[in-house]
């Protein structure tokens, strides 16, 4: 199994490319199905999602389809601190449109629960939320989730978007913490 060290932590390869471009190209089937003709709004949450909605984006292939990205915050370590900071917010009129949150994962639930408020508050039609990743384990709140791409441990992982402190968001493979 491949290992990489990022600062002075260990991580072993556990979702390959391959895989999760496999899941991604399910995905989008699903979503095509449902959101043909609807005009939707794409919503990628950086910075985690901005590979996942890259590649998601280029297997949809939706001619009406929209997308801008929300800037938030939470993680601290390998840790959520449940405070979520937003860093650049959402401008666009979204009251009666069709609204697709892409997220890389969900884990405690609480971005994504702050998300959905916002969208809702601001007069969405419908708000589907797309995860690459779910932790189940993790997850404190009841949330439905629309499109979940892997359902994964709950451990600490890095790559394809994600990071441990800064580090690992351009891994092309995902890793998994060490113990
Ligand atoms: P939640 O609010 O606890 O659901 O956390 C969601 C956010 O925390 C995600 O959008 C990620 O950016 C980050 N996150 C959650 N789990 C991990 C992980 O295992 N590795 C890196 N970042 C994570
Ligand atoms: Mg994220």
């Amino acid at each position: 199994m491949k290992r990489i060290t990022l600062w002075d932590k260990e991580f072993e390869i556990s979702l390959p490319y391959e895989e999760i471009q496999a899941a991604i190209k399910k995905m989008a089937c699903k979503m095509k199905e449902d959101l043909e003709g609807k005009n939707a709004l794409f919503v990628c949450i950086l910075n985690g999602s901005f590979m996942f909605a890259a590649d998601l984006m280029k297997e949809l292939e939706l001619l009406d389809a929209e997308i801008t990205f929300l800037k938030l915050a939470s993680y601290s370590g390998t840790s959520s601190t449940g405070e979520i900071k937003e860093l650049i917010g959402l401008n666009e009129n979204i009251k009666d449109r069709t609204v697709v949150v892409l997220e890389d994962i969900v884990d405690s639930g609480h971005t994504i629960a702050d998300v959905i408020a916002q969208i809702t508050r601001k007069g969405a039609k419908e708000v589907k939320i797309a995860t690459l990743l779910f932790k189940p384990d993790a997850l404190k709140m009841e949330i439905h989730l629309d499109y979940v791409g892997v359902v994964i441990p709950n451990d600490f992982i890095v790559g394809y978007g994600l990071d441990f402190d800064r580090r690992g968001r351009n891994l092309k493979d995902i890793y998994t913490l060490v113990k």
